[in-house]
This record gives structure tokens, sequence and C-alpha cells, in this order.
């Protein structure tokens, strides 16, 4: 990973390089917009997630070479496999982060690590793309029979949200667990930024339609304790830090 090209602010911004693993976006959404990116932030700090040569990737979402949105351009073919091209004047970044093409210095020339960008570690877990910026998350943050329910962008910090769901973080400060009236839950968040998050509510293939009727449960708790905590993904691009 590279974070050569990133401002002070946005460095300072990114998580702890601990293993956690953060739930970016569901890979449906993903798979649907391909090939444009979809845009997400993690603790304030713009991420482009792409699918590339059949994997999920993130890349950070700033192209080095006049600070536009990459999430504004497309997965194109590069010289060496899949690329996040950008929309302005197509740098070309692969799933490293590496600029793989700048056209107006014609194809395959380009200067030695000229224009690379940050990425985050990706995996796939319970149908979400998750991300870690840490070289040893090398553990699954879910089981293998537990499934992702609808992403749920809320006007909440992780901290309201743990305080009204009364979710306890893992070990490895990834995924919430909590006991309520309906039983044991689990969920993850990802921090937009300090007052608005994504919750990922889970729930185990076995007792799925138990466990999301617990969840619309669940989710009006939320809405009562905090009107208007609903968000709209569109909301939440148009808010990130840039
Ligand atoms: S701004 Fe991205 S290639 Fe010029």
């Amino acid at each position: 990973m590279s974070d050569a090209t990133m401002t002070d602010a946005a460095r300072a911004s990114l998580p702890a390089p601990a293993p956690v693993w953060y739930p970016l976006v569901e890979l449906a959404r993903v798979t649907a917009s391909a090939p444009l990116p979809v845009p997400v932030s993690l603790d304030g700090v713009p991420w482009a997630i792409v699918i590339l040569d059949g994997k999920a990737a993130a890349l950070y979402d700033v192209c080095p070479h006049r600070r536009v949105p990459l999430s504004a351009g497309r997965v194109t073919e590069g010289p060496g496999g899949d690329v996040l091209e950008c929309g302005y004047h197509g740098w070309s970044y692969d799933r490293q982060g590496a600029c793989a093409r700048i056209p107006a210095l014609g194809e395959g020339v380009v200067p030695r690590g000229m224009g690379s960008v940050a990425v985050l570690r990706t995996d796939v877990f319970a149908g979400v793309v998750w991300g870690t910026r840490s070289d040893v998350a090398d553990f699954s943050p879910v089981a293998d029979n537990v499934i992702a329910l609808k992403e749920q962008p809320l006007q909440l910090s992780v901290a309201r949200i743990d305080e009204v769901l009364g979710g306890e973080v893992d070990e490895y400060d990834t995924v919430r667990r909590g006991v309520d009236t309906h039983g044991r839950f689990s969920y993850a968040v990802r921090p937009i930024d300090a007052a608005r998050s994504a919750l990922f509510p889970l729930a185990t293939a076995d007792a799925l339609a138990d466990e999301l009727s617990a969840w619309i449960t669940r989710l009006s708790l939320l809405s009562e304790s905090f009107p208007d905590t609903p968000l709209s993904a569109s909301t939440e691009r148009s808010r990130d830090a840039r």
C-alpha cells in the first residue's frame, strides 16, 4: 500500500492499521454498479469500491493527478488486467493502487512510482465487501453461516448505535454482539464520519426469518430513539470529506 499521494489530513484520519475489518458495502451494489465504482466513506476518508479482475477492490478516491474523485471514472481493461480509469485524463490504477496507464505519455509509459494511490486490503464475507489496512487481519469477521441484511445508513455515530442496541464489540473491534428480548444478535458498523454510520445487521442463515423480524423491531427502536435517522446512500457521497 502506498499512502504517498494522500494529504496529511486524509492519512491522519485513516483507521489505525489494527487487525480490524470494516464492512464497506454490499457486494451486490458493487456488481450492479460495475463498471462504475461505488463511493463510500470510512471515517471521513473516501474510497472507490470496484470489481477488478473479478475481485472487489478499494482505492483511495482521489486521483493524484488533479485530485478529483476516482469514483467518477470507470473500470476498463489495462495493460496487465482491469484498472480503474480516472474520468478526467484517463490515468488508470490497478488493484494494488499502482498507476498502470497515463494516456498522455503513451501506452506502457509510466514513470516509476508515479501516481499511485492507497488501497485497502479487501475480502468478501456474508455478501459484504470488507476492508482493512492490516496485513495481519487473516481471520473472517463472521462465521460461514452468517448473512448480512440490507445496509442501513444512519445519521448516528457508532457509539450512539451501540448505546441504543446494546451491542458490545468483539476482541477485534469488528463485530458487535448483544442480547435482547429477541435473543442474541450481531451487527457490524462502518463509521461514515464522526456523526454518521452504515449499519450492517447480521443474521444466521438457519434462523433468517426470525432474525429478520427481530431486526425490523430493533431498527424501529433506533428510529424512535433518533427520529430522522435514515440516510440515503446518495446523501453519504455528497457529504464525504474530499
Ligand atoms: S484528474 Fe485524474 S487523470 Fe487527470
